[in-house]
């Protein structure tokens, strides 16, 4: 089972992911680490792990789509079985969603569909919300908005800051990511005309 993570920064659920395949909790192998940026932490998580870790930067683009072109091709020439978005901070173009549809996943910090977007912690304190969270779903042309597959609570304290609640929803984020990626992997989660199904029942 051939896993691509795309990244643009620290990568810490591509460690989390990166340590599952090693331990076998995942089964699968991560063929290669794309990342947009070429400071982004999470190359040299990848080097030491021994996985290829690239650079496709944006800068040298002079258009979205022309970037989305170029990452569309090196994607299909590595002919993933699942693309894992983790920490990949750029809009994806239609037509590169549709390419890979039903083989893209996310990682969101919040439990969509609330707080699509960015700064979904300070968002969900600034709410006065209780619980908070984040949620894997698969990608669809709309942002933050595909078929959730899985999420995870978190409880907001009152004294959290948006740094300390980002702290405890990574936590999470570090658990479900590797479990959601296994599941796939497995066979045991896919989707079919929008709908997610999860060990042959739609969820
Ligand atoms: C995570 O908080 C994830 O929810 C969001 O981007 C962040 C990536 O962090 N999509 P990292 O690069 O995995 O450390």
């Amino acid at each position: 089972f051939r896993i691509a993570v795309l990244i643009s920064g620290s990568g810490s659920n591509l460690q989390a992911i990166m340590d599952a395949t090693a331990t076998g909790s995942i089964s699968g192998e991560i063929e290669q680490v794309l990342s947009n940026r070429p400071d982004a932490g999470g190359l040299e998580r990848a080097r030491q792990a021994g996985i290829p870790a690239e650079v496709i930067d944006h800068r040298h683009f002079d258009t979205r789509e022309a970037y989305d072109e170029a990452l569309g091709q090196r994607l299909t020439a590595l002919r993933p079985d699942l693309i894992v978005l983790a920490g990949f901070m750029r809009i994806l173009t239609d037509p590169l969603v549709r390419t890979f549809a039903g083989q893209m996943i996310n990682i969101h910090p919040s439990l969509l569909p609330a707080y699509r977007g960015l700064h979904t912690h300070a968002r969900a304190i600034a709410a006065g919300e209780r619980q908070h969270g984040c949620s894997v779903h698969y990608v669809i042309p709309e942002l933050d908005a595909g078929p959730v597959i899985a999420q995870a609570p978190v409880t907001i304290k009152p004294d959290d800051t948006p740094a300390s609640l980002q702290t405890r929803v990574q936590a999470m984020e570090h658990t479900l990511y590797p479990q959601v990626v296994s599941w796939i992997a497995d066979g045991r989660v896919s989707l079919h005309d929008d709908q997610v199904w999860m060990d042959g029942q739609p969820i």
